[in-house]
């Protein structure tokens, strides 16, 4: 299965502090956002990572990840020079997909959770359809809203409805068989001129070929679009990380007990951050797991 994350549009709810600064490259505690959703997307197992962005937030961010070879991934870049939609990743990103199922995640969504390793894992393998995670909100009317049926099959999805049929938000990751692909080029944009992952997700409904995975009340899924959110996210992961003096998302761990790297790899890249806590820590990892 391949990996896009989509890290595109300008971040308005959150000006002035994205001016200059993409949104995905902002701390959550002591990591920058874009760490969260790469964390989930190597959890799967996945390995062949499309990064797509604007043209003038991607320079920096691949200055970040660079090539992924140091974590024993691939990440390419592309660029989406418009916010033309979710959807749009799937026509910009059709080459990366090549005949492969893929996996969509947003830039700044954020998933913790028990078994969230597993969930992933048991629902990437011989993908038919598509896979959306559903998630108990306060506003639904903030999301794309999916009604579930008893045996978890995908009853009815609206775009940040009015009057939502259920508080069930249709999380930022989303999973597909590769005929995404051709539902994405015969999407027709909305009326605010975008193609909507709703859109997509609504024709695998109708071919009955939806299903949704609920995580449930003790799941973390967070957001970071607004300050308050951003905020709310960091002290989410500060919390839990100074409690258990364990990382949230620590891509250099998460490679090293993937096998991607091996110890000594996860060392050296401790060692060139090991003026912050965050790279002490990838040290004693690669100590600990020699
Ligand atoms: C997008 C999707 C929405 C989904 C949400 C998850 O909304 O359109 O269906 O529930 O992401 O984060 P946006 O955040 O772009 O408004």
């Amino acid at each position: 299965m391949k990996g896009i994350i989509l890290a595109g549009g300008k971040g308005t709810r959150l000006y002035p502090v994205t001016l200059a600064v993409s949104k995905q490259l902002l701390p959550v505690s002591d990591k920058p956002l874009i760490y969260y959703p790469l964390s989930a997307l190597m959890l799967a197992g996945i390995r062949e990572i499309l990064v797509i962005s604007t043209p003038w937030d991607l320079p920096q961010i691949r200055r970040l990840l660079r090539d992924g070879s140091h974590l024993g991934l691939r990440i390419d870049y592309a660029e989406q020079p418009e916010p033309n939609g979710l959807a749009e990743a799937f026509v910009i990103g059709a080459e990366h997909v090549g005949d492969d199922p893929v996996a969509l995640v947003l830039g700044d969504n954020i998933f913790h959770g028990y078994a969230f390793q597993e969930i992933l894992q048991r629902h990437t393998e011989d993908i038919e359809g598509c896979v959306l995670f559903g998630y108990p909100v306060r506003d639904p009317e903030r999301y794309g809203i999916a009604e579930i049926g008893a045996d978890g099959r995908l009853l009815s999805i609206e775009e940040k409805p009015r009057t939502p049929r259920s508080n069930r938000a249709v999380v930022g990751m989303y999973l597909y068989d590769n005929s995404v692909l051709d539902i994405a080029k015969n999407l027709r944009p909305s009326a605010r001129g975008e193609l909507e992952i709703t859109d997509v997700n609504r024709v695998y409904l109708e071919r009955g070929q939806a299903r949704v995975i609920d995580l449930g009340r003790g799941f973390a899924w967070l957001d970071a679009g607004t300050p308050e959110s951003l905020l709310e996210a960091g002290q989410y992961v500060q919390t839990l990380e100074h409690r258990q003096s364990v990382r949230i998302a620590c891509l250099e761990e998460i490679a090293l007990r993937m096998g991607f790297i091996d110890a000594d790899s996860c060392a050296r890249l401790g060692q060139e951050l090991a003026g912050s806590a965050y790279g002490q820590y990838v040290l004693s990892i690669a100590e600990q797991l020699r």
